[in-house]
C-alpha cells in the first residue's frame, strides 16, 4: 500500500514512517520542516519519498497525493501557548492546511484519510475520562483548531465519501520528541533540563494531570485507524486510560535517574487544560487497540534515548 505522511518528519510522523517501512509499505513524507528535522528520517530516508513542501499549498498536496491509498495528516503547530500568541498563524496551518489535504485527497481517491485529532478539543469539560461522546468545549485557538479538523474530515465522508478517522492524541512522548523549544511538550522539556543538570520548570502548581502516552502506541493505533475495516466516520480517543500529575512524573523521574531533581514553579500558562484523561474502550471496542507500553516504562525507554541523543559529555 502507498502511503502519505504529512509532517513525517516530525515526532511522531516519523515514527509512524519507521513502522510502515517495516511493514513494507511505499511511504511518502510531506513536511515543511518547520518543527520535523530529516534526521529524524535518517535510517529509512533510502526507502521513501521525501517531499519538503507544505500543507497550505495545494499544488503541493495534489502532487504528493498521487497514487497514495492512505493519508495520515499529522502536519500541523502543535503547541497551545503558540496558538495563544500567534492564533492566525495555527489557524491557516492547522485549518485552510487540513483543508488543502482533505480536498487533495478526495481528489486523488484515497482509501482513507487519517486525522491526527487531539484532546485538546475535551477543553475544560468536567467528567473524567474524556469519552468521545461528550460535548467539546475547546479553552484554547489550537483546540478549535484541531477540533475543526474533526469536523472537516467527517463532512468530507459525507459529502464525498471521503474515507476518514480521526484520532485525538493525548500527550504523546517519547523518542524524537523536541525539546528545543519553549513550545516543546512537557517530557521533552523535562528530559532535556534533567540532562544538562537544570531545574525543570513547572506552570502552575504541577497538581494537572495529563494522559501522557508512549508513542509507539499511538503508531499502533493510527495504523490500526487505517486499515481497520469499521471507524471510517469516527473519531476515537488515543491515549493509555490513565492520568498522572506533573509532581508524580518528577518523583518517577528521579527514581529512574536516581538523583532529586529540583523544581522551578512558574504561573500557570494561558489555555492550559487542568486535567486529561482518555476513555478509550471505543477505540478497543472497534480498532482492537490496547496501550502496549505503560507510562513508567515508556518514561524509561524515553529517557535513555535522551540520554544517548543529547548527552555529549
Ligand atoms: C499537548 C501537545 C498538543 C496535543 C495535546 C493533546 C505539545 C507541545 N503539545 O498539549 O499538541 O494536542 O497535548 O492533549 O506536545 N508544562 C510545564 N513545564 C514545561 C512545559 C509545559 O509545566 O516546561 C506544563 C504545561 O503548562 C501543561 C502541561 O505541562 O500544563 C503539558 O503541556 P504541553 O506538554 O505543552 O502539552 P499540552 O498543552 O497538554
Amino acid at each position: 500500500m502507498r502511503y502519505l505522511v504529512t509532517g513525517g518528519a516530525g515526532f511522531i510522523g516519523s515514527n509512524i514512517v519507521d513502522e510502515l517501512v517495516r511493514r513494507g509499505h511505499d511511504v511518502t513524507v510531506l513536511d515543511d520542516l518547520s518543527s520535523g528535522k530529516e534526521e529524524n528520517l535518517a535510517s529509512v530516508r533510502r526507502k521513501i519519498k521525501f517531499r519538503i513542501g507544505s500543507i497550505i499549498d495545494l499544488a503541493h498536496a495534489q502532487e504528493a497525493l498521487k497514487g497514495v491509498d492512505y493519508v495520515i495528516h499529522l502536519a500541523a503547530r502543535t503547541s497551545v501557548p503558540k496558538s495563544v500568541q500567534d492564533p492566525v498563524e495555527t489557524n491557516l496551518v492547522n485549518i485552510d492546511g487540513t483543508l488543502n489535504m482533505l480536498v487533495a485527497a478526495r481528489d486523488a481517491k484515497v482509501k482513507r484519510f487519517v486525522y491526527a485529532a487531539s484532546s485538546s478539543a475535551y477543553g475544560e469539560t468536567p467528567v473524567l475520562p474524556k469519552v468521545e461522546t461528550m460535548q467539546v468545549a475547546p479553552i484554547s485557538p489550537y483546540g478549535i483548531t484541531k477540533y475543526v479538523g474533526e469536523l472537516y474530515a467527517q463532512v468530507f465522508g459525507r459529502v464525498y465519501g471521503l474515507g476518514n478517522a480521526s484520532v485525538r492524541y493525548f500527550n504523546v512522548f517519547g523518542p524524537r520528541q523536541d525539546p528545543s523549544s519553549q513550545y516543546s511538550g512537557v517530557l521533552s522539556r523535562f528530559m532535556l533540563a534533567a540532562i544538562r543538570k537544570e531545574p525543570l520548570t513547572i506552570y502552575g502548581d504541577g497538581g494537572q494531570t495529563r494522559d501522557f502516552t508512549y508513542v509507539a502506541n499511538i503508531v499502533d493505533e493510527t495504523l490500526r485507524a487505517c486499515e481497520a475495516e469499521a471507524g471510517s466516520g469516527q473519531v476515537f480517543n488515543g491515549g493509555t486510560g490513565a492520568r498522572i500529575t506533573l509532581n508524580e512524573v518528577v518523583k518517577l523521574l528521579e527514581k529512574i535517574i536516581g538523583r532529586k531533581i529540583p523544581v522551578a514553579y512558574e504561573p500557570p500558562r494561558a489555555g492550559d487544560i487542568r486535567d486529561s484523561q482518555a476513555d478509550i474502550s471505543l477505540a478497543q471496542k472497534v480498532l482492537g487497540y490496547k496501550p502496549s507500553v505503560l507510562f513508567e516504562e515508556g518514561l524509561k525507554l524515553t529517557w535513555e534515548w535522551y540520554k544517548s541523543a543529547y548527552d555529549r559529555h
